[in-house]
């Protein structure tokens, strides 16, 4: 059956010394089966939290998490732990973010594939494992060679690699990555993207893609979610959002891209830097660094307000923007 993956509410507060940092605020979306979704915004926006609290993966005794984040019928963030466990063995696939060194230094890389492969085909046929892991070698663009190589052997990149091939090994419905192609060059990401693209043509997956690259998102992704400072500040499919980003943050992002632009925009970045997210906020959290913020911005916090189809922004000045 194929599950939409649905976050309601979702908020990660951190206490961090006698603070508690708002990570992530209020956070709510449906992604579809067989959709990607691409998470942008820039460093300490709350990113790698909001995943990490989908799987629970969180410091209990310092993180608090409040929200649903439904897969199908399972409530990710009550469901019990073995419940969560199956899920995250048969279904769920993750590439984090500090994954480099995830790879035991001590033994092949072959026998770490089979050793993964064996926990879910308890007495597997050899061939059958030999060959689907030289499959999984080839999607990410890896020789047979490395089947018998050790992870000191190869390079950062090739490592990365591997994991995205690992997280690939059972055909996952939900596949989550958090910048796993950032490390590689712009002709090996390409691949692995391509890759990926023509594996999810074949199989319905969902992926999250969370990236600082927007050109990453715009090459691979249907839909985009910019989170700034904990919030999200706008949905959309891919299209409209690089048509007509509504946000001025969004705007902001895409106009530092000079790819996207083409070669005569100056590069404009966005001055200033996050806010502390210890401090209550009431209003638009953007304000501060806002080209269009009022007195109102600062004073009240900005609804999701629907735009076209499934774009939306939360910004009190919609409209009444000119790029
Ligand atoms: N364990 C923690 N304890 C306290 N604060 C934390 C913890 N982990 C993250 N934070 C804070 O939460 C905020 C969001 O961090 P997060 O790692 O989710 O950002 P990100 O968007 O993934 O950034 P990047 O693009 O750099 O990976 C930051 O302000 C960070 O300082
Ligand atoms: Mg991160």
């Amino acid at each position: 059956m194929m599950k939409d993956l649905s976050v309601r509410n979702l908020s990660v507060t951190y206490l961090s010394g006698e603070k508690h940092v708002r990570a992530v605020d209020d956070v709510s979306f449906t992604i579809q089966a067989g959709d990607s979704l691409g998470i942008i915004g820039e460093s300490g926006s709350g990113k790698s939290t909001m995943i990490n609290a989908f799987l629970r993966l969180l410091p209990a005794r310092t993180a608090s998490v409040q929200g649903q984040v439904m897969f199908g019928e399972d409530d990710l963030l009550t469901c019990s732990e073995k419940r969560l466990r199956e899920l995250r063995w048969k279904e769920i696939a993750v590439v984090f973010q500090k994954s480099m060194n995830s790879l035991s230094p001590i033994h092949t890389i072959g026998r770490q594939f089979e050793d993964v492969y064996k926990v879910h085909v308890p007495h597997p046929d050899k061939k059958e494992m030999h060959d689907l892991i030289c499959s999984l070698f080839a999607k990410v663009n890896l020789n047979d060679r490395i089947y018998r190589m050790y992870p000191f052997e190869l390079s950062g990149g090739m490592q990365q690699r591997l994991n995205i091939a690992l997280s690939l090994m059972f055909s996952p419905q939900l596949l989550i990555m958090d910048e796993a192609t950032t490390a590689l060059d712009v002709v090996t990401q390409g691949q692995i993207l391509d890759e990926l693209m023509a594996i999810e043509e074949k199989q319905a997956i969902t992926r999250l893609m969370i990236t600082h690259d927007l050109s990453v998102v715009a090459g691979s992704c249907k839909k985009i979610l910019v989170l700034y400072a904990g919030r999200m500040v706008e949905f959309g499919t891919v299209r409209d959002i690089l048509k007509a980003p509504a946000h001025p943050y969004t705007i902001g992002l895409i106009q530092s891209f000079p790819s996207l632009y083409g070669p005569k925009t100056d590069l404009k970045s966005i001055p200033g830097t996050l806010p502390d997210l210890a401090q209550e906020c009431p209003g638009c959290i953007f304000a501060p660094r806002c080209p269009y913020a009022d007195e109102g911005c600062k004073a009240s916090r900005p609804e999701m307000q629907a735009l076209e189809g499934i774009h939306g922004a939360a910004c009190h000045k919609l409209g009444g923007i000119s790029v």
